[in-house]
């Protein structure tokens, strides 16, 4: 699967939309913005006020929250000059997320936030531009950025290692060479992840062993770049969604991770798709732990310093949350008329940010008949239990 390219949230603003299915990303965000405003201000004082400011959000994608993360970094610091009695500075606001997103959704509601930010102001101060490419490499010229943001996307991974590679992996890092053999039998006779999507109870070490190797090797790579990028004394902002258990087998809040791979399960046993072919898919996503990441931090040639780490629990319930746009029209889920059950509208968010892939994996046929499915195994599961996702939210400094 080449990430890059067949990774997008979905697209427009329609009812399949991420724009109307990405209310509990929006809790993410509202927790973790006094995290966000502290490391602004700070560092709006510590590099001496500049009259211009450089910010960078990303993974930005489309929708509402999109702008969200901009406009509460222009309202933090007008508010903050406004009690200093300081003029605003300029801001060069970069939105970058991969080629794939729905960047013509985003440039066509900036003409709405211009207005409301610039609103009576004679001199425009906000500047606001699309950023294409991944963050796992350089994105922005050296020392050019302040403040780095980024919301529910370092879990996406670069790539998934291909079975072959992990067994080259396991070979040089961990294991004798005599391993070889029966994993290389294991792959022609029963795949390594077989029947799961992502790491799940069943699976191998060799399988938990790739995804956070992966994970390890796209994280130190986006700190390396971020580092050559940004100023000495900026500061990054990053929440991504963890685990609070130390083995990522033992993990269950992915839970429905595993419940979707027994549903592609179930339908390649009805006949609709090839066993081969989800034993073929493995999700290019990795939940990491606080010390999976702080290690990486820290071995990062001290580029950064950690100021603060949090973990939070954001409740699925979230995903039923209606807010209002800037219009005041409802933005996420179905129309207020008819309310969505919890199962369907986890279902919905959930698709919002799969569709793209299993398309492209599976075609777009199955997918009716597998979100139905997974709505109905998840209102079940939510009316026995309240089940919620872990976020780490973490605060960097760059060094000198
Ligand atoms: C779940 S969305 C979160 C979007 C937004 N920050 C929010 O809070 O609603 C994750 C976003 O990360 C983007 N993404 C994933 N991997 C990326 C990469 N390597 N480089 C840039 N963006 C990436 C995806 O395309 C997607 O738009």
């Amino acid at each position: 699967m080449e990430v890059q390219k067949v990774l997008y949230m979905n697209r427009g603003d329609g009812e399949a939309s991420y724009a109307k299915n990405s209310s509990i990303q929006r809790e993410v965000i509202e927790v973790s913005r006094s995290v966000m405003k502290e490391a602004l201000l700070d560092l709006y004082h510590a590099v001496g006020f500049p009259g211009k400011l450089t910010v960078a959000d990303l993974g930005c994608s489309s929708g509402p929250n999109t702008l969200t993360v901009v406009a509460d970094v222009v309202d933090t610091v007008r508010e903050s000059c406004r009690q200093l009695c300081r003029s605003t500075p300029e801001f060069q606001l970069f939105l970058n997320d991969l080629p794939g997103n729905d960047f013509n959704s985003v440039f066509r509601s900036l003409e709405g936030f211009y207005k409301e930010r610039e609103r009576g102001r004679e001199i425009r101060r906000c500047f606001i531009a699309g950023v294409p490419g991944s963050f796992y490499g350089r994105l922005f010229p050296s020392r050019s950025i302040h403040f780095f943001h980024s919301s529910t996307s370092l879990h996406w991974l670069s790539q998934v290692l291909s079975i072959i590679d992990t067994i080259c992996l396991v070979m040089l890092t961990v294991h004798p060479a005599e391993l070889i053999v029966p994993l290389k039998l294991q792959q022609h006779e029963d795949p390594l992840n077989k029947g799961s999507i992502y790491i799940s109870e069943r699976s191998p070490s060799v399988v938990v062993h790739a995804y956070s190797t992966q994970f390890r090797k796209d994280f130190s790579d986006f700190l390396k770049c971020r580092s050559e990028e940004m100023v000495v004394g900026g500061r990054m902002v990053l929440t991504i969604v963890g685990r609070r258990a130390l083995d990522p087998t033992r993990d269950e809040s992915h839970f429905h991770w595993y419940i979707i791979g027994q549903l592609l399960m179930d339908m390649a046993e009805e006949g609709y798709i090839e066993e081969e072919k989800v034993d073929s898919f493995n999700l290019p996503y990795y939940a990491p732990s606080a010390s999976e990441l702080e290690s990486e931090i820290q071995s990062d040639q001290g580029s950064f310093s950690l100021k603060r780490l949090e973990i939070f629990e954001v409740p699925w319930e979230a995903c039923q949350s209606h807010g209002e746009d800037d219009h005041g029209e409802p933005q996420h889920g179905c129309s207020l008329v008819q309310k969505m059950t919890i199962g369907q509208s986890m279902s919905n968010c959930l698709r919002a940010v799969l569709e793209s892939m299993l398309a492209s994996h599976f075609g777009g046929d199955i997918l009716q008949d597998l979100f139905s499915r997974y709505s109905k195994v998840l209102e079940d599961r939510l009316s026995r239990e309240k089940l919620t996702v872990p976020n780490i939210v973490m605060s960097l400094v760059r060094k000198p």
